[in-house]
């Protein structure tokens, strides 16, 4: 088994989830801060420097030159959607870890840092907005409408981070780090067929597609399921089921459009109950940020329309939205340089790479996930596929760190502070 099999599986246990299958990871969650002390434990035994930051983001320093250099910085997530695979983030701070060992064998002394960075929330798993660490590092998202984000059971993530030890006056925008970064480079599995059908282990990514979250209120009339006339209800569970098939509709009928329903929420939620309130989330994905708002604009009509025509009032509010990002040119060159003939893949799936994107020079790397599948426990990566990442991850490294203070990382993008 290889070093990096075998530092997956040492986490197999965690948070796995019996009754979905897969791994359930929330962020902040028990199973969420066994994966932060795992990997804490893997940085002080190749005596990384590790530290926290006031949005709970942990960094690994590897700095044998002693260098003030900016970094390059490398890394992903450890949270997980509900009964979601295990590579989805892991596999990312598993290879970090392993190019540093890789890089070490070469005896590659890095002259300016590499750091590795773990960043909280990425899937939005528990408070709703995704990758809401490197959102509150990179000023994407206000601070005050963070804390105040609530989960299923009602916790704001104020009350959340500080029993995780963060204090919430000093979460926010993080210019001082984000200037110490050269460049970020996040290794993914990829969630889609785009390496098998290429047939080729690993890819550097050239775009995400823009996507967003919207929160559906319905508001119906509860009632009772044997007392109350068919004619006589204001059902806000029908109200969603139609508004459900209209959505799939509308992105069916849109080129290149991707809606999705995930999660839905009956209020009070029994068999012979008329719910009184109905709460679902919609995902939209399009690569024309100007589609996507199109889309979304006509979603809420035909929420709107629905909910009347079922004697029932909605409410559609954002929760997050990321423009489509097409990843740094020069640094994607740059990768190339490090890795000769890799194919260019874009992806439908949202990264921490492409919030930061808006901030510092980004890139990603893909590696093959034979099933296609993702966010399911199907998921899958093969040992000498991993590898094969996990040595391209230590390549780029090592080509970046080893690039002069002149060097053009790319474009620094301006970030608003
Ligand atoms: C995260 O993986 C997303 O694309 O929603
Ligand atoms: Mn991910
Ligand atoms: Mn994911």
């Amino acid at each position: 088994m290889s070093a990096l099999a075998g530092m997956l599986g040492e986490i197999a246990g965690v948070g796995a989830d019996a009754a979905r299958g897969g791994f359930s990871r929330a962020g902040y969650s028990h199973a969420d801060r066994e994966l932060r002390e795992w990997f804490t434990a893997h940085a002080a035994v190749r005596g990384l420097d590790v530290e926290r930051d006031a949005n709970g983001t942990l960094w690994a320093w590897w700095n044998p030159t002693g260098s003030t250099e900016p970094a390059i910085i490398t890394g992903s997530h450890l949270d997980s959607v509900p009964g979601g695979g295990g590579y989805d983030g892991p596999l990312g701070v598993a290879s970090a870890l392993v190019a540093v060992d890789l890089l070490r064998a070469r005896s590659f002394a890095p002259p300016r840092p590499i750091g590795i960075a773990v960043f909280p929330e990425e899937e939005g798993s528990r408070f709703g907005v995704a990758c809401l660490g490197s959102r509150l590092m990179s000023g994407a998202i206000d601070p005050s409408r963070a804390l105040a984000l609530t989960d299923r059971e009602g916790d704001t993530f104020a009350d959340i981070a500080r029993r995780d030890g963060l204090e919430p006056d000093r979460i926010g925008p993080d210019p001082r780090r984000l200037d110490a970064v050269a460049a970020f480079v996040e290794l993914h599995v990829e969630q889609g067929r785009g390496l098998v059908d290429l047939d080729r282990p690993v890819a550097i990514a050239s775009s995400i597609l823009g996507h967003g979250r919207w929160r559906v209120t319905i508001d119906g009339q509860g009632n009772h399921a044997g007392t109350t006339l068919m004619d006589d209800r204001r059902d806000p569970m029908v109200a969603a089921a139609r508004m459900i098939v209209e959505i799939r509709d509308l992105a069916r009928r849109t080129p290149d459009a991707r809606a999705t329903v995930g999660r839905i929420e009956p209020v009070p939620g029994g068999t012979n109950v008329i719910a009184s309130q109905v709460r679902f989330w919609i995902d939209i994905r399009h690569p024309d940020d100007l589609i996507t708002a199109a889309l979304v604009s006509e979603a809420r009509d035909l929420v709107l329309a629905a909910a009347r025509e079922e004697g029932c009032r909605a409410d559609v509010r954002e929760e997050s939205l990321s423009p489509t990002v097409d990843f740094d040119l020069g640094l994607r060159d740059a990768l190339q340089a490090s890795l000769g003939d890799v194919p260019e893949l874009g992806t439908g799936a949202g990264h921490d790479a492409g919030v930061l994107a808006s901030a510092v020079p980004t890139a990603m790397l893909f590696v093959r996930n034979p099933t296609g599948i993702s966010h399911s426990p199907e998921e899958l990566v093969e040992d000498t596929d991993a590898e094969h990442g996990a040595a391209a991850l230590a390549d780029v490294l090592q080509g970046l760190a080893s690039a002069g203070a002149e060097a053009a990382f790319g474009h620094r993008p301006m970030m608003a502070r």
